[in-house]
């Protein structure tokens, strides 16, 4: 049985795998410029993080009604509870979508049409996170988050992914104090390509509650223990890390260090379908790559639902 966890890390997009990729480009009469499933895998081969989010944004191609959406998710989170996943806190990305003509309401209605069952189809309780894209503009991210006000009721928070290096966390200012009063909880990207003093940002100037990925705060010892002080989570993506080149080998991860530090750290897959992994493969793969003990896996699965936003009642369910 694999160990109960919640994944808080995890794009709905990045789980396109290539079989289902082919399967809607055949259902929607898209072109996709590979032959088959095999030549696509094969692009797969990540130089740093804007080398797949070029793939990533070019394979969305194939999604365009409120089924494919349906499908897309509700075929992660069947992966997902095979995994031990019990809760999910999934983001997507609307304006990849609505920049190809769709609306909203076809993305948010789709993906709940897999969400909203979940539960009884998976045994797996969902959260939606909306993100906004940093390499889009300010403005932009506004008017995403106004498109959203009529899908209030079933997204829970709101965070910040896409080219991070050049795009710090205040450029988001407006839009993440404009959500506060909305209620939606905030987090964000920081540190994964770019500096620690992007993750002080995210916090001081977004008030984000968790730092998706966060890895370079390593670098910056006075910024650990503050996130040590404050319980701040980590989302680590290990295997992410090791295909867009922000470690050389797994084995060179910082994970053991970032425990030992006393970090609330958690693990994750990203885009399991791009990156080699769903999320149990990742906890395996720290396993084995840096001897990660039974104790402090079992520590990883626990962090997942104290850093999830689970009220109480919902995390003793779940777990
Ligand atoms: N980082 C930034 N943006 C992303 C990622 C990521 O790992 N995955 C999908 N969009
Ligand atoms: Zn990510």
């Amino acid at each position: 049985m694999p160990l109960p966890k919640a994944e808080l890390h995890l794009h709905i997009e990045g789980t396109l795998e290539p079989e289902l990729a082919f399967e809607l480009a055949a259902r929607n009469g898209v072109e996709l410029p590979y032959a088959d499933t095999d030549e696509l895998r094969k692009a797969y081969q990540f130089e740093d993080l804007q080398s797949f989010l070029n793939l990533y944004y070019e394979l969305m191609a194939v999604l365009r009604t409120e089924q494919d959406f349906a499908d897309l998710a509700d075929a992660y989170l069947a992966r997902a509870a095979a995994q031990g996943v019990r809760h999910a806190e999934i983001f997507f990305d609307p304006q990849a979508h609505i920049a190809r003509g769709l609306t909203m309401g076809t993305v948010v209605e789709g993906l709940w049409r897999a969400l909203g069952r979940s539960e009884e189809n998976h045994g797996v309780s969902t959260k939606l996170i909306l993100c906004f894209l940093r390499d889009e503009s300010a403005d932009s991210a506004l008017e995403t988050l106004e498109a959203a006000r009529p899908y209030l009721d079933r997204i829970t928070g709101i965070g910040l992914d896409s080219a991070e290096v050049g795009h710090p966390p205040v450029k988001f200012r407006e839009v993440y104090e404009a959500a506060a009063g909305l209620g939606l909880r905030r987090v964000a990207h920081a540190g994964e390509e770019g500096p620690p003093a992007y993750i002080t940002e995210a916090l001081d100037v977004l008030g984000v509650e968790r730092i998706d990925h966060g890895l370079r705060c390593m670098e910056d010892p006075e910024l650990v223990e503050r996130l040590v002080r404050e319980r701040i989570p980590l989302t680590l993506c290990p295997l992410s890390n090791v295909r867009l080149r922000a470690v050389d080998v797994l084995a060179d991860h910082p994970l053991p260090a970032m425990l030992d530090a006393g970090l609330l750290c958690t693990v994750n897959s990203d885009d399991p379908a791009y990156f080699g992994g769903y999320v149990a493969d990742n906890y395996h793969a720290v396993r084995d790559a840096l001897g990660l003990t039974r104790e402090q896996m079992r520590e990883l699965a626990r962090n997942s639902f104290r850093a999830s936003f689970l009220e109480d009642d919902e995390e003793r369910r779940a777990r």
